[in-house]
């Protein structure tokens, strides 16, 4: 099966250079081409180059498809999300917009445990028919990887029921999905005065249980003042590790408590949030391979101060941005929303908000070999727009501006 998109207006390729991720002036560098073609074989890319050079073989049978009036960017990758998830939250959003936080709704029962309740209820064909919807949708707007955690059981039947239903989205959906263990994402209200004994049973029945079945690849903790300390993180992260779960951490949201720093000493795959990092915190991760996972949707949607991406690219960090879709802190998955949020919010350039939301993103899961840059060898997933230029992008916020969704070679069509 041969598709070749044939004389695309703009394609921009986030080129890799070989690189796992990019950072500094490499994030700026899109390795942009006019008058493109890409040629996708058996739902990988053969051929990109300039169309007047095009080189290589097309069968007969091959489906042309004239790009000339497009703009060709990868697929986003959104490197952290809670897209399964039961009910919803909007009570909590009217009282943020009369001036209530997220902590004093969370202290009052709500956050967190209040969708923990209504998954817990949930069968795990209730929560796949209402995640393949958010997935749809997602897909739509131009996302073709995402990262789902589990996180809203907090006790191992509803985690596996959760991460068994991620599993069969994984298979079932065109999407492609990677799964994050978050046993760890708050306290269950039945363990409220015996939190060591909820984590031992983190460590010693979920991990165990989740390793030996592959149910996720990452293993994540929400640390946070009131949520798991930095020691706590550390045993629950490198128990992970000790079973092939890599680390990721959700640090600096609130208070800066050390995550960043602990995400920097297990060499996390990503340490996400970070609107309070410190100094200290930039300096112990611009040196440890871990990728910054900034989420400018959480601070537009909570009021919370963004995240420092400037500092964080200007110290050579390599930054990606995600959504954080979740019912709580961040009810949208839009990624070029979030990217237009990083520019004027958060002083990412348009060329780094695309790095950070298609390669790094990518990076953030270990999957950059495969997605994430339009390049020979990685599988064929590309957005078409009908836009001027790819700046365009995150200038025209608020509006879907894709026109064909490519997902591993294949052209989606959408009711
Ligand atoms: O990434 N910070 C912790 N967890 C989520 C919020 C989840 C929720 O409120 O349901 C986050 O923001
Ligand atoms: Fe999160």
């Amino acid at each position: 099966m041969q598709l070749l998109l044939k004389n695309i207006k703009e394609l921009v390729t986030v080129k890799s250079s070989g690189n796992a991720c990019q950072s500094g002036e490499g994030m700026r560098d899109l390795g942009v081409l006019e008058h493109a073609s890409v040629l996708i074989e058996d739902g990988v890319i053969r051929w990109v180059g300039p169309a007047d050079s095009f080189t290589g073989s097309l069968d007969t049978e091959a489906d042309l498809l004239d790009a000339s009036s497009l703009v060709a960017l990868p697929g986003f990758v959104d490197a952290h999300t809670h897209a399964l998830f039961a009910g919803t939250r909007e009570d909590e959003f009217a009282l943020r917009c009369e001036g209530k936080t997220y902590q004093e709704i969370a202290a009052r029962g709500g956050g967190i445990l209040s969708t923990v309740a209504a998954t817990r209820r949930a069968t795990k064909k209730e929560l796949k028919k209402l995640a393949s919807k958010r997935l749809d949708a997602m897909m739509k707007h131009g996302t073709t990887t995402v990262e789902i955690k589990s996180g809203y059981g907090l006790e191992p039947d509803t985690e596996i029921k959760m991460l068994e239903a991620i599993a069969e989205l994984a298979d079932e959906h065109y999407m492609t999905i990677v799964a994050t263990f978050l046993g760890a994402h708050a306290l269950p209200p039945e363990y409220k005065e015996r939190k060591n004994e909820y984590i031992d049973l983190v460590c010693e029945r979920m991990l165990p249980y989740v390793a030996k079945r592959d149910l996720a690849q990452f293993c994540d903790v929400f640390c946070e003042v009131g949520y798991f300390s930095v020691e706590e993180s550390r045993q629950i992260l490198k128990k992970g590790l000790s079973l092939g779960l890599r680390p990721k951490l959700h640090a600096d949201e609130f208070n800066s408590i050390g995550g960043t720093r602990l995400a920097a000493e297990l060499h996390a795959a990503s340490v996400d949030h970070l609107e309070h990092i410190t100094e200290d915190g930039i300096r112990a991760i611009s040196d440890s391979g871990t990728v910054a996972v900034v989420l400018p949707g959480v601070s537009f949607f909570l009021r919370n101060p963004y995240a420092p991406a400037r500092r964080l690219l200007d110290a050579g960090v390599p930054v990606a941005i995600a959504s954080d879709f979740n019912p709580g802190s961040c009810m949208s998955f839009s990624l070029p929303l979030m990217m237009t949020i990083a520019c004027t919010q958060m002083s990412m350039t348009p060329e780094e908000a695309i790095t950070a939301a298609t390669l790094n993103g990518a990076a953030a899961l270990g999957l950059s070999d495969k997605v994430g840059s339009i390049e020979v060898g990685k599988q064929a997933d590309i957005i078409l727009y009908e836009i001027p230029n790819y700046r365009y992008l995150a200038y025209h916020f608020g509006s879907n501006l894709v026109a064909k969704v490519i997902k591993k070679g294949t052209i989606l069509e959408f009711p």
